[in-house]
C-alpha cells in the first residue's frame, strides 16, 4: 500500500495566546458598531483572525532572542549591517534602504522613478502600490494574463505577464514613458498566484530590449518559489533559497513588506542594484521614514527581520505553510464552496460573485459575505473586490472582474483544527446564502477606502 508522507509543522509551541469566544449576540453588536467592515472590528472580538497575513506571523524563539540584541543607536546600528548582509546573501540585491513597511518603500521608489504621465505596467494591481504610482502622476496598466481574472481557470501560473499586452503598451507610449514594469511574485489580488521562472525570464529579455527596469514586489517571493519548485520541471531539485535568489536576479530592484514572507510583525525595505536610484532613495528616506540605517524601525525589528528572512526560505517551512493553506482550500471544496483555483499561497479566496450571485457588485457581495462569516463564527476575513479596488483618479469606481473574500492564513499561528472550524463556518453560511442581502456604503474615505468605509445592510 502506498502511504503518503504528509506535511506537518516544522516547529512546536512554546507559548500560546488565549482566544476569546463570543456569542452570536455579542458578534451582532460588534459588527454593527464596526459599520459592517471587518477592519473596524476590535481584534478582541475576533476568534480566528484571517483578515491578513501581514504582520500577523508568530516569530520563532531565535527571532525573539534576536530582539534582545537590538542595537538602538540612532545611526549605524549593527542590526542594520546584519540585515544588509542577509538581504544581499538571500536576495542578491546590492543596496538596501529599510522602511517601516512595504508602502514606505513604494512611496520612495514611486517618487524617484515615476514622472507625471508615465505608464507603469504590472501583473495586476495592488492597492497601496498603485495608489503611490497614481499619487505621483503615473498610470497603472494591467498586463497580467487574462486567465488571472477568471477564478475557475486552473492555469498553474496565473501571475504570468502577457508579453503581447506589454509590447503593445511599449509601442503605443514609447519605452521612455515606462519607467519600470511592476512585477509581484505570488500575486495577492489574483489569489496568491505565482509567476513562472519561464515567464519572468522572457519578460527580462523583452525589457532588456527596450532598456526598461523590472521592479519586483517581493512581499511573498518565497511562496512563489515553492510553486516554481512544484510546477516547473527544471526546478524540481532546487531549493527554495536557490529559486528565490534566481527570481531576484532577474529583476533590478524590489520593494518588500517584510510583514509577510519574512515573518516579522513590522518592517520592510527598498532594495536596488542601481547606485543612482539608491543615492536618491537614501536622500528621501530621511524625509519620510528615518535615517538610512533604520528607516523607521527599531534595531531589534531589523534583527528579527534578518533572522526571519533566513527562516522564510527554508524548504520545510514553506511546505508546511502552503500545505496548511491547501488543506483549508480542500475543506472548502469538500463543501462545494466556490474558491479561486488553483489554491494560492497565502490564503483561500472565495468567489463572492458565485457564492452570492443574486447580489450585484454595487451592493458589495464580498463585503457582505465577510460580515456573514463573522456573525456565524467570529472568523474575520477581508474583502478583495469592488471596495478594495476603490476609485480611478477621475472619480469613477474601478469595477474589478474578481469579487473575492480572502481567508488569509497567518504564518505559524493556527492549527489544522482551526482550519476545520473556518471551513465549517463558510459551509453554514453557504447553506443559507439565498437569504443574504447586500449592503450600501454609508461612509467612504478618499484613499484606500476599504480600511475605513462603513456600510448598512439592505432591508434590515
Ligand atoms: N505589496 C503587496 C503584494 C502586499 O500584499 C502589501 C500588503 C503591500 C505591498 C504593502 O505592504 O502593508 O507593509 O505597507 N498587503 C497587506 C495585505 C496589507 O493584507 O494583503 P505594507
Amino acid at each position: 500500500m502506498y502511504i503518503k508522507r504528509s506535511w506537518a509543522e516544522p516547529y512546536k509551541m512554546k507559548m500560546v495566546e488565549l482566544l476569546k469566544m463570543t456569542t452570536p449576540k455579542q458578534r451582532k453588536k460588534a459588527m454593527e458598531a464596526a459599520g459592517y467592515n471587518t477592519f473596524l472590528l476590535r481584534s478582541e472580538d475576533v476568534y480566528i483572525d484571517l483578515l491578513t497575513d501581514s504582520g500577523t506571523s508568530a516569530m520563532s524563539d531565535h527571532q525573539w532572542a534576536g530582539m534582545m540584541l537590538g542595537d538602538e543607536a540612532y545611526a549605524g546600528s549593527r542590526n542594520f549591517y546584519h540585515l544588509e548582509e542577509i538581504v544581499k546573501k538571500t536576495y542578491g540585491y546590492q543596496y538596501l534602504i529599510p522602511t517601516h513597511q512595504g508602502r514606505g518603500a513604494e512611496n520612495i521608489l514611486s517618487k524617484i522613478l515615476i514622472k507625471e504621465g508615465d505608464i507603469i505596467p504590472g501583473n495586476m494591481y495592488f492597492t497601496t502600490t498603485r495608489l503611490h504610482q497614481e499619487l505621483v502622476g503615473g498610470k497603472f496598466e494591467d498586463i497580467i494574463i487574462d486567465e488571472a481574472h477568471d477564478p475557475e481557470n486552473e492555469h498553474p501560473f496565473k501571475g504570468n505577464v502577457d508579453l503581447n499586452k506589454l509590447e503593445r503598451l511599449i509601442h503605443k507610449h514609447g519605452p521612455e514613458k515606462i519607467p519600470y514594469v511592476s512585477i509581484a511574485t505570488s500575486v495577492n489580488m489574483a489569489g496568491g498566484q505565482p509567476i513562472s521562472m519561464e515567464n519572468l525570464t522572457a519578460l527580462r529579455a523583452l525589457t532588456n530590449k527596450y532598456s526598461i527596469r523590472i521592479i519586483h514586489d517581493m512581499t511573498r517571493v518565497a511562496e512563489n518559489a515553492y510553486f516554481i519548485q512544484q510546477r516547473e520541471k527544471a526546478y524540481k531539485n532546487k531549493t527554495i533559497a536557490q529559486i528565490v535568489l534566481e527570481i531576484c536576479k532577474l529583476t533590478d530592484g524590489a520593494t518588500m513588506s517584510a510583514k509577510k514572507d519574512a515573518l516579522v510583525n513590522i518592517g520592510g525595505f527598498l532594495a536596488i542594484n542601481d547606485w543612482e536610484v539608491f543615492e536618491e532613495a537614501r536622500n528621501l528616506v530621511v524625509v519620510y521614514e528615518g535615517l538610512h540605517t533604520y528607516g523607521g524601525l527599531a534595531g531589534r525589528d531589523m534583527e528579527a527581520m534578518a533572522i526571519g528572512i533566513r527562516e522564510s526560505v527554508q524548504d520545510n517551512h514553506i511546505k508546511a505553510r502552503i500545505g496548511q493553506v491547501e488543506y483549508l482550500g480542500q475543506q472548502m471544496q469538500f463543501f462545494n464552496i466556490p474558491i479561486v483555483k488553483p489554491i494560492g499561497g497565502h490564503g483561500i479566496f472565495v468567489n463572492a460573485s458565485k457564492f452570492l450571485p443574486h447580489i450585484p457588485q454595487t451592493n458589495f457581495p464580498a463585503q457582505t459575505l465577510a460580515a456573514e462569516i463573522y456573525l456565524d463564527s467570529g472568523v474575520r476575513t477581508m474583502e478583495r473586490g469592488i471596495v478594495s479596488a476603490g476609485r480611478k483618479p477621475s472619480g469613477e469606481n474601478y469595477l474589478p472582474k474578481l469579487e473575492l473574500l480572502r481567508f488569509t492564513i497567518p504564518r505559524r499561528v493556527y492549527t489544522q483544527a482551526h482550519m476545520d472550524v473556518i471551513a465549517e463556518s463558510a459551509a453554514r453560511v453557504y447553506e443559507h446564502r439565498k437569504k443574504i442581502k447586500g449592503m450600501t456604503m454609508v461612509y467612504e474615505p478618499k484613499y484606500l477606502r476599504f480600511f475605513q468605509a462603513r456600510f448598512d445592510r439592505l432591508n434590515s
